[in-house]
Order: C-alpha cells, then structure tokens, then sequence
C-alpha cells in the first residue's frame, strides 16, 4: 500500500492531481484508521494506464469514458486526425530546418516559396549571401541554395556552347517586328542572351539598339556577331539586370523581352519597363502559356515546380491591359522556334551525360526536353505585342 506522497512520487504527479483523480473515481484510496489515505498497486496500474491513454492525446474526462467503454469512437478519430497534421507539420519543420542546417535537399522549401512568396524569397536569399542574379537562378533553375554552385557549373557546362538559350526563330522574331507599325529609332532589347534576335530586329530596322543581359558569355559572344555583321554603330551592349534597367524615361520605342520577362515575372516586367517607352512605345515580349484548358498531369506538375507563374492567354491579356497597354496583337511561337532551342541542347546533353553522371542540373535540363518532346501544344511561348496607353 502506498501513501499519497508516495504514490505521487511513483506515477509522477502532484497530490492534487491524484485527489482529483479520485474525485473523479479513477482512483479508490482507502482510508486507514490513523485517518492516512493509502492506494493499492491497482490504483499505480490504472493511473499508468490512464498516463498511456493521455499520451494518445485524450483528455481526463475522455480517458475516464474511455475506461467505462462508453468513447465514441469519433472522438477517437478526431484525436488521430488531430495528431496525424501535427506530426505532418512537424516533419515539415524538421525537413526545413535540415535543409537550412544544409543536411537535405532544399528544393521543396524554395519551390514552394516561389509559388506563395516570391519577391520575400528572392530577398531572403539576397540576405543569406547570394546576390541577384544567383538568387533569381536559385528560384530559376537549381532551387536548391545548398547544391548550387555545383548545379550551375553543370548547368552552363550545358549551355555555354550553345547558340540558343530559349526557344527563338528568325522568322517568328521577324514576324513580331512586322506587327509594329512604327520606324523605331531606339531598342532596348531585355535578356538578349547571344542575340539571335538581336541581330534580326537590327537589320529590319534602323534603330539604335541597346542589347542587355545580365550573363557576360552571352553579351561577349553577341558582341562578335555585332562586329562580324557590320552592326557596331547601331548595337550596343549592357551587362546589367533586367530588374535595374536605369534608362532615361520615354527613352525607348520599343522595348524586346524573348523568353526573358519570366524572370522577374511577367506583371512586374509590364509595369516597371513601361516608364522606359515613350508614350505609344511598344513591348514585345515572349512568354511561357497554357494552350489548352485540360493540360495533362506531366505538364501540370512540371510547370507547376518550373514555372508556377505559367498562364493561359487570357490570363496574360487582362494582365497586358491592367498595366496600362493596349494588345496589339499575339500570336504563338513556331514548333520551329523550339525544334532550334531542344534539339542541339539534346544534342549537347548527350555528350556531356556520361561525364556528369548523378547531376541534378543534367537530369532537369532532360526532364524538361522531353517533356517539350511529348507535350508541346499543351503549352507553348506566345508573342504578346502591346502599345503603352
Ligand atoms: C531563355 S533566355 C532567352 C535569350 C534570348 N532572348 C533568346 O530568345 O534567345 C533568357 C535570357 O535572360 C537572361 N537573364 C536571366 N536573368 C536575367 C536578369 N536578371 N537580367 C537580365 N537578363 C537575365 C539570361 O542570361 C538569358 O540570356
């Protein structure tokens, strides 16, 4: 037989809370002629029992009915369901504290920024040491802040060699440029990559062209087709981001985005370039869109890690017109335009695949040619050629 003292002592808990259990008749102390109150090794079992049940999450009151068999087994359910999301949550916590500790992947935690915070992600990870332009290729392309330097190098190990970074043709670029109906005497040309377009609208015009990309490679090697097709005194080049394009404002009559605006979204790229164009000045750009109303799962999911920002045409249409634009017209981009980007990239991922084995970068760039391989039609760039009101 056990004092109170010393039943409270074995089973770990307070005097008081063992006269409440007994005030609730889970406990029967009996008291001793000395008028001590003493318990039985039942009484240490069925408080056991009851600490066990409480482990699963019951109440005292829920134990007791649990005890008398008269829980409703909803309760019991409800206790499960209310368990099984916080132990969700915290492998939630657990997954992104290893991957801030650098111990795990931290791909989903940035895919998953990108979609509900972006602009708080791409300043976060400027605050953990990355600058711009290698924050917004962390959202881009590795989603992974602790592989990134590797995933890059492999990544332009990819690329570097080749003459399209995006999907681009000579005659879609030339078709845009027809849609303008205007002479312009100066270009501002956004993400030009190695210039594929760059020197097309130079020899449908006469304008001044001021080509800009933030990567130094491509500019270098635009820089050599400017000179190797007499354009220097029209072309000239800017290595500067397109989210700090420090032009004068009205200093452009058009302003051209190939596959490019994506980067800083979109709806910031129509409303932050738009003090740039003269008043009637024109923006053409090329964006990623939903051709069907029922892509398939692969696309859906795909999209949804790569380019969450993805829209259908309409979408990108309202969007042209909130930001103060009138459409001129829209088109989609030729299968050729993609043929041109994926299949020398497909080319170059073959040669480089068995040299970079386990590469995340490598098995991306594949995941994503074929998919454009099966799906393409399902969603594809579109031209959106729009005149600032
Ligand atoms: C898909 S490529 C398109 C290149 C080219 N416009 C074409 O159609 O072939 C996107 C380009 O945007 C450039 N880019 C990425 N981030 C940028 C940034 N923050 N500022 C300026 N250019 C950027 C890349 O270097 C690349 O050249």
């Amino acid at each position: 037989m056990y004092r109170i003292s010393e039943l409270a002592s074995l089973v770990g808990l307070s005097r008081t809370a063992l006269l409440y259990y007994e005030k609730l008749n889970l406990i029967k102390g009996k008291r001793l002629e000395n008028g001590y109150r003493v318990y039985s090794d039942r009484d240490v079992q069925q408080i056991r029992l009851i600490q066990q049940l409480q482990s699963g999450g019951l109440t005292l009151a829920e134990c007791k009915s649990c005890l008398e068999s008269k829980l409703d087994k909803s309760v019991l359910r409800l206790r499960y369901d209310e368990l099984d999301n916080e132990i969700k949550r915290k492998q939630k916590s657990l997954a992104l504290l290893a991957c801030l500790l650098g111990d795990k992947t931290s791909k989903p935690w940035h895919e998953t920024l990108a979609e509900i915070a972006p602009d708080a992600h791409i300043d976060w990870l400027k605050v953990q040491g990355f600058d711009e332009k290698q924050a917004l290729r962390v959202k881009w392309l590795s989603k992974d802040m602790n592989e990134h330097d590797k995933y890059m190098q492999d990544f332009m190990s990819v690329f570097e060699t080749l003459e399209f970074w995006g999907p681009n043709s000579e005659d879609d670029t030339t078709k845009a440029f027809n849609w303008l109906n205007l002479n312009p005497m100066r270009i501002l040309e956004v993400g030009c990559g190695k210039g594929n377009s760059t020197i097309v609208i130079a020899k449908l015009s006469n304008a001044e062209i001021v080509a800009t990309d933030n990567e130094k490679l491509a500019l270098e090697q635009l820089e050599d087709k400017i000179k190797s097709h007499g354009l220097d005194n029209r072309i000239t080049t800017e290595c500067v981001s397109m989210t700090e394009l420090n032009f004068a404002k009205g200093a452009f009559d058009v302003i051209w985005a190939e596959a490019s605006a994506y980067v800083m979204g979109v709806e910031n790229a129509l409303s932050k370039w738009k003090p740039l164009l003269k008043d009637g000045g024109l923006l053409v750009f090329s964006d990623l869109a939903w051709l069907t109303d029922k892509p398939s799962k692969e696309s859906i999911n795909h999209w949804k890690s790569d380019y969450p920002d993805i829209q259908t045409i309409e979408t990108r249409k309202l969007q042209i017109a909130k930001a103060g634009y009138q459409l001129e017209h829209t088109f989609t981009v030729s299968e050729q335009a993609w043929k041109n980007y994926y299949e020398p990239l497909e080319e170059r991922l073959h040669k480089v695949a068995a040299m970079m084995k386990n590469s995340q970068a490598i098995a991306d760039i594949q995941n994503e040619v074929n998919l454009y391989k099966s799906h393409l039609g399902e969603f594809g760039y579109q031209f959106f050629i729009a005149k600032k009101l």
